[in-house]
């Protein structure tokens, strides 16, 4: 029995949870969501959209699974998150983009993954106004937060299997911030044995570096070129929707936010305001974060069957959702998913 902090979220975020859990159950995992809201709904009850109870109840569960959260554009409250993920140290973001048979995409084959530092650079929230004149925005790169992730990204290329781990950067511009990035990435790979290569050899796994709009065409162009991507926090945000768009779109790409004690899952899209109430949303996204969710908990029996649904239902093609060229409903498309797996 494993208890875990569920954030529904608004917009899309109550209905998309809603499939995720069914789904969930329906592969035989025995948990206890203790669920709470946030965001705009209890800004007045509590003075903020993230009340501490909630931070409280992730660090004794270790685990959370949420929604997306409305953040007000230009004015407003902060994301809130990009608080859970700066409170709780959740300093490595992990996108693994990968291809359906099934789904219309530009490209077969893609396995990508996108490692974004997840507490600082542009997102740290320091800036002002210059008068009606100007508005700063300082971007932070530390040392420490560099170290962590580059490790995290080594240990993730070699766990996971794969060859090229690349950072994404723009030092050619920014020398110091991006700078230091790079200068950090080459040092971390070096301990960690992870060499760059010279042309014509082929090594077992490698390191290289990208200019991040090189980066953006590139994987637009050959995708199939990259395996494991790690970058500061705003490349990250603007490439992983990039990605998104290469296997389908917003509505299929799950992350996990990683930290030294709690791990906090999510859908990598927003609450799309939109869609809405409308019943229309494509769950996988939040179901394929559940995937991640549960074999960090060493569940994986039932992410296996989960995932082998997922398959099962693109390679059909008889139930989809509306972004993916079909007139299922979010409930539609979990039912079909669970008696799937039922079936398995
Ligand atoms: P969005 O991801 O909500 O929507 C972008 C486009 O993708 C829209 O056309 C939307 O309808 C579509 N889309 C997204 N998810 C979908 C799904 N599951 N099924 C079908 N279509 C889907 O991005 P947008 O519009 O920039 O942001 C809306 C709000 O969400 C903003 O307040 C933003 O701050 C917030 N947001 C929250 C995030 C989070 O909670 N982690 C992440 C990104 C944005």
């Amino acid at each position: 029995m494993h208890k875990i902090t569920l954030i529904p979220g608004d917009g899309i975020g109550t209905e998309i949870t809603a499939a995720m859990k069914k789904v969930v159950k329906e592969a035989g995992v025995d948990i206890i969501w203790e669920e709470f809201d946030a965001g705009e709904s209890v800004l007045e009850e509590y003075g903020t959209p993230l009340p501490k109870h909630i931070i409280e109840n992730i660090r004794e569960n270790k685990l959370a699974i949420k929604g997306p959260i409305t953040t007000p554009v230009g004015k407003g409250f902060r994301s809130v998150n990009v608080a859970l993920r700066k409170e709780l140290n959740l300093y490595a973001n992990v996108r693994p983009i990968k291809t359906f048979e099934g789904i219309k995409s530009r490209y077969d084959n893609i396995d990508i993954t996108i490692i974004r530092e997840n507490t600082e650079d542009l997102y740290s929230g320091v800036e002002h106004k210059i008068g009606d004149y100007a508005g700063e925005s300082i971007k932070i790169i530390t040392r420490p937060a560099c170290e962590k992730i580059t490790q995290f990204a080594c240990d993730y290329t070699k766990t996971n299997g794969y060859k090229r781990l690349s950072a994404v950067h723009k030092a050619n511009i920014m020398k110091i911030s991006d700078g230091l990035f790079l200068d950090v990435f080459n040092e971390v790979c070096e301990n960690n044995k992870i060499y760059r290569k010279n042309a014509n050899e082929d090594k077992d796994i490698y390191s290289d570096d990208v200019i991040v709009d090189a980066a953006a065409m590139n994987l637009v162009l050959n995708p199939e070129d990259f395996d494991v991507l790690v970058m500061p926090n705003l490349y990250g945000d603007i490439l992983s929707d990039l990605c998104a768009g290469l296997v389908g779109g917003l509505g299929m790409v799950p992350s996990a936010n990683i930290g030294e004690d709690c791990a906090v899952f999510e859908a990598v899209h927003g609450s799309a305001p939109q869609i809405a109430g409308k019943g229309i949303a494509n769950p996988t996204a939040i179901i394929q974060s559940s995937i991640m969710m549960l074999r960090h908990i060493g569940e994986h029996d039932a992410a296996m069957k989960i995932e082998n649904a997922l398959r099962t239902i693109f390679k059909e093609g008889k139930v989809l959702t509306v972004d993916l060229g079909g007139d299922s409903s979010t409930e539609e498309f979990s039912n079909e998913l669970c008696k799937i797996i039922r079936n398995s």
